[in-house]
């Protein structure tokens, strides 16, 4: 697997694989690496002759109290599993790279980027569709995958390719879970053996509010006790949310296909997950 970190030789990469007439599959991450990520390489390799991985620790999407400097970083790991799960090149950018002096330009989605994460941490989603925006034009390609445990981000990318026809498919692959349904983070790094006991009951909440909505339980009423059931289990509730799974707006019944989204805290660290809901 060749590793690039500098956007000239990324460019002469890309045009090598583009003149030999292969597709690229784009996974972009923050490193850190779980099962979560390799699922998304897996199915990249499914769909595309060649993948290309990114490993970028994005400041522009960590708010000023966020864990920026101590997010988790471990690129030779990540690069060795990376090269063991088939990926073919890591785009692996510094900060000066990604960003050089004067850089001045920000995309903001508005709508789709306002509510839930982005009510909690402002200019969160401008930092991650900039940045997604730049990897797309520097890697060029056919597909992009993202992970659905970050909805509400891939509601907002999506909107970002449509509304800037960036020639790109975006592809979303379900969440990978540990056994008792958390799921796969790189910030589960920073819960405690207790905490990471406590944890199960975030994706409960959801299942829980789930089955009580499909059995006829209002909307309102079922947040309501999941909310009740995570604050008992020792959770800072940020939002438990039953929202439209493109715009993210609430929605008041099951009366049609929605997302239960959730975010909060388990001692200092945020967790967030969600799951789609049907109407029975
Ligand atoms: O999901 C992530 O890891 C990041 O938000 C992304 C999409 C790589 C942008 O920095």
């Amino acid at each position: 697997m060749q590793i690039i970190r500098e956007i000239n030789a990324l460019r002469r990469a890309v045009q090598a694989i583009r003149g030999a007439g292969e597709t690229i599959a784009l996974v972009p991450t923050m490193g850190a690496l779980h099962a979560g990520h390799m699922a998304l390489v897996a199915e990249g390799k499914e769909r595309a002759r060649r993948v290309v991985a990114s490993i970028f620790v994005n400041p522009a999407q960590f708010g000023p109290n966020e864990d920026l400097s101590r997010y988790p970083r471990r690129e030779a790991e990540d690069a060795a599993m990376l090269e063991e799960g088939g990926c073919d090149l890591l785009w692996a950018p510094d900060v000066v790279a990604m960003y050089p002096d004067g850089h001045a330009t920000r995309i903001r989605v508005a709508g789709v980027s306002q509510p839930l994460e982005g009510a909690s941490r402002p200019g969160h989603f401008d930092g991650v569709a900039t940045v997604v925006a730049k990897l797309l034009n520097q890697v060029q390609p056919n597909l992009a995958l993202f992970g659905e445990k970050d909805f509400q981000q891939l509601a907002v990318i999506r909107a970002m390719v449509r509304d800037l026809d960036l020639p790109v498919e975006i592809v979303a692959v379900p969440t990978q879970r540990d056994a008792d349904g958390l799921a796969l983070s790189s910030r589960n790094a920073y819960l405690s053996t207790g905490q990471r006991l406590a944890a199960r009951a975030l994706p409960r909440a959801l299942v829980e509010a789930a089955l009580a909505m499909r059995g006829g339980t209002a909307v309102e009423a079922a947040l309501a006790e999941g909310r009740a059931a995570l604050s008992k289990d020792g959770f800072d509730i940020d939002y438990l949310a039953f929202c439209d799974p493109a715009t993210l707006q609430p929605l008041e019944a099951l009366d049609r296909p929605g997302r239960l989204l959730v975010a909060a805290k388990l001692g200092g660290t945020r967790l967030i997950d969600n799951i789609a809901v049907e109407p029975a």
